[in-house]
């Protein structure tokens, strides 16, 4: 879609800005749709990753459930007429505001972090007269062998309840009829790259979920959340990610209790290839040790390259109107407009030769993008363009 006869046409628009192209995305949910049905499993868009209104919209048609994190993506994800009963909400700091719009939408499962959650649950659902399901998030321990900041499901991290736990957790439930167990939640980190850790995974949840079946629990749900990794050094390599290998690595591993509906919450899969961050050079600046090529999309735009030290690929695309070849590349140290040394989008990057106001190419920015952005140094929020307005 980004191709040279578009080239025009995403120059009319004010930079900086996201370009969705959504020819990918309905492929890649349809890719993610045809590899869970092969084993009947079923998903949840984690609206964390992308919350842009068409966005949701197509992920919803395409019969996908919302992992939400808060009460506004509950509401958000209501408002887009996701079914309650295919909304999740997790999140270790669920305020009491946000569980009631929870308990008043009825969806389908609180993916409860702690203890005192799971307390403050059963008694706003027992005040408000109602019930609420709930799934034990769990930490199982397991190293996702990702970045340290994107890495949840190790003990030392935040996230879930940990096998010590489970019994006061077993006392509240019987404790409180306003708590119903349904299941089981797992998500141990993202940008999963060695995908044999999601067999890891489930060995660790076949042992896990035995000490509540020894207990006579029943668990019609497992809920193995997100974290299939994307290709962000060639992304044109891979648009699509490989759902394919991820579910039968869980099929092979995992054994599941008769009858036991397993879910999944993948969020970058899903939209990370078909978004990208379309950017101007304002200035190429010749520096005592580098040439700096500053654009006008910065950290506040996409913050992971400042954040995690994330590499996007890079691209001129008005280089490719001039016909520039590979061998006129000059190295460039490209950094964004913010003050602040970090926002830096690659120390040298090999670009053919580029000009004030060349249209540069952010890839793989569909997820943890446009929804990250903020507005330090009182900047604009890149607004999206899409596919079909082309
Ligand atoms: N489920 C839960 C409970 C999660 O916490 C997350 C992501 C997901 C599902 C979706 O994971 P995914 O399929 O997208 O890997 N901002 C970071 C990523 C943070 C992920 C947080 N949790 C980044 O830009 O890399």
């Amino acid at each position: 879609m980004l191709s040279k006869a578009n080239i025009p046409t995403l120059g009319m628009w004010e930079t900086p800005f996201y370009f969705y192209d959504l020819d990918l995305l309905d492929r890649t949910l349809s890719a993610c749709k045809q590899a869970l049905d092969r084993y009947g499993y079923s998903a949840h868009f984690a609206l964390k990753a992308n919350a842009e209104s068409r966005i949701l919209d197509r992920i919803r048609e395409a019969g996908f459930g919302a992992d939400c994190v808060s009460g506004n993506e509950v509401a958000l994800a209501l408002r887009h007429q996701f079914e309650p009963q295919k909304i999740v909400f997790a999140g270790v700091g669920k305020s009491d505001r946000e569980i009631r719009i929870a308990l008043d939408a009825g969806i389908f499962s609180f993916n409860c972090e702690s203890i005192p959650e799971m307390e403050v649950i059963a008694a706003l659902a027992a005040s408000m007269g109602t019930t609420a399901r709930i799934a034990l998030r769990i930490n199982p321990d397991v190293d996702a062998h990702t970045h340290h900041y994107i890495s949840t499901g190790k003990k030392e991290n935040k996230f879930g309840i940990s096998p010590w736990m489970f019994e006061d957790a077993l006392t509240i439930i019987r404790n409180n009829p306003s708590l119903v167990l349904i299941g089981l939640h797992f998500h141990i980190g993202s940008q999963i790259t060695d995908l044999s850790v999601f067999g890891t995974l489930c060995k660790r949840v076949n042992e896990l979920q035995q000490w509540f079946v020894d207990r006579g629990m029943q668990l019609p749900h497992l809920n193995l959340g997100g974290g299939l990794g994307i290709n962000y050094q060639n992304p044109e390599l891979a648009p699509i990610p490989d759902f394919t290998t991820w579910f039968e690595q869980v099929h092979q591993h995992l054994q599941p209790l008769p009858g036991q509906q397993i879910h999944f919450e993948p969020g970058r899969s899903i939209v990370a290839q078909c978004g990208h961050l379309i950017t101007r050079v304002l200035y190429i600046k010749e520096g005592l040790e580098s040439r700096f090529m500053i654009l006008d999309a910065g950290m506040n735009d996409l913050i992971r390259p400042a954040l995690y030290q994330a590499r996007h690929r890079i691209e001129n695309i008005s280089a490719q109107l001039r016909n520039a070849t590979q061998d006129e590349c000059l190295s460039y140290e490209v950094v964004g407009p913010v003050c602040e040394s970090s926002d830096l989008w690659e120390n040298s990057a090999l670009l053919p030769k580029t000009l004030r106001g060349d249209l540069i190419a952010i890839h793989s920015a569909g997820a943890y993008g446009q929804v990250m952005g903020m507005r330090y140094n009182q900047r604009d929020l890149a607004p999206a363009h899409y596919s079909d307005e082309l």
